[in-house]
């Protein structure tokens, strides 16, 4: 039996330009579901008491964003297999017992790279730019596709070096490397696919990969709209294809929507709808 008419949320801040109450209700509106999906910004303080309350009330269902994801994490009474791997939690529902998270980026990114730009990742090279709250949600997901090889570089190496020491022992049979930006510019080495998670384009910097390095592979941006400053220039770089992080929202939101509701919605559609929408806000 379907929850109908509940209340759902994302929490964030700021939260004010999240797409996900759009997205969920064109969700909603594909089973005919009733739902109240609102975007409340909270302050650190004041993030675990609302999720108790939310949930006492009886609401649905939360999604969480930036700055939130460790501590719906910390917050949680149990842990899906995607939470626990990923450190972090994107969503929260009710279960027998108490709160529960998962993460559903990771897997909402290998949908999209995989059914919409048709991408196989087995046994290929990638890069991931940024060792970040970014990164470290993604990584797990797209280790369990079986590349070839993993490249984590950070502008701080170190921080690749830790995400990476944390990772190894889980993946025995995958090549993984840890780099400078820097460095990678240096080596002008060759990937399939190179998936950029740093927070660059939010504060105007400049893409800082060499352009020999992106020549020919598959670029995906993590970023989605006017943010996403790596697929611009990466189009101009000669990749062999480029992707903004449109598709990975909307996955990831389909993936929360099917925990909340046991139903698979159809994605490619809301795709659709949201890039005609920020096209023409262009
Ligand atoms: P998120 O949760 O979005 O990943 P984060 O955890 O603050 O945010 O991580 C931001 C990432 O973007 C980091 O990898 C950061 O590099 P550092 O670890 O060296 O800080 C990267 N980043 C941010 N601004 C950058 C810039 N101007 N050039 C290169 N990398 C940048």
């Amino acid at each position: 039996m379907p929850i109908k008419s509940r209340k759902f949320a994302v929490l964030g801040n700021p939260v004010e330009h999240s797409l996900s109450p759009v997205i969920h209700q064109q969700f909603a509106r594909q089973f005919g579901h009733n739902i109240e999906y609102s975007r409340q910004r909270l302050e650190t303080e004041s993030f675990a008491q609302y999720v108790q309350d939310f949930f006492a009330a009886g609401g649905g269902g939360l999604n969480v964003t930036v700055p939130f994801k460790l501590l719906a994490h910390a917050c949680a009474d149990s842990l899906h297999a995607s939470a626990q791997q990923a450190g972090a939690a994107n969503t929260l529902a009710l279960r027998e017992n108490g709160i529960k998270a998962w993460n559903t980026d990771g897997a909402g990114l290998v949908n999209d790279l995989t059914r919409r730009c048709n991408l196989a990742l087995a046994a290929k090279k990638i890069l991931i730019l940024g060792a970040g709250g970014a990164a470290q949600g993604i990584i797990g997901p797209i280790l369990d596709c079986g590349p070839m090889s993993l490249t984590v570089a950070n502008r701080t190496q170190a921080k690749a070096d830790q995400l990476l020491s944390r990772t190894v022992p889980r993946y025995p049979e995958v090549y993984l490397h840890a780099d400078s930006l820097q460095g990678l510019a240096a080596g002008e080495r060759s990937f399939d696919l190179i998936i950029n998670s740093t927070s660059l384009g939010l504060d105007g910097s400049q893409v800082t990969v060499a352009a020999g390095v992106a020549a020919g592979a598959f670029c995906y941006d993590l970023s989605y709209g006017k943010s996403a400053v790596f697929a611009q220039w990466a189009r101009r770089a000669g990749a062999s294809g480029v992707a903004d992080g449109l598709g990975m929202l909307v996955e990831q939101a389909a993936l929360s929507y099917e925990i909340w509701f046991g139903v698979k919605p159809d994605t490619a559609k809301v795709y659709q709808l949201l890039a005609e929408q920020l096209d023409s806000s262009d």
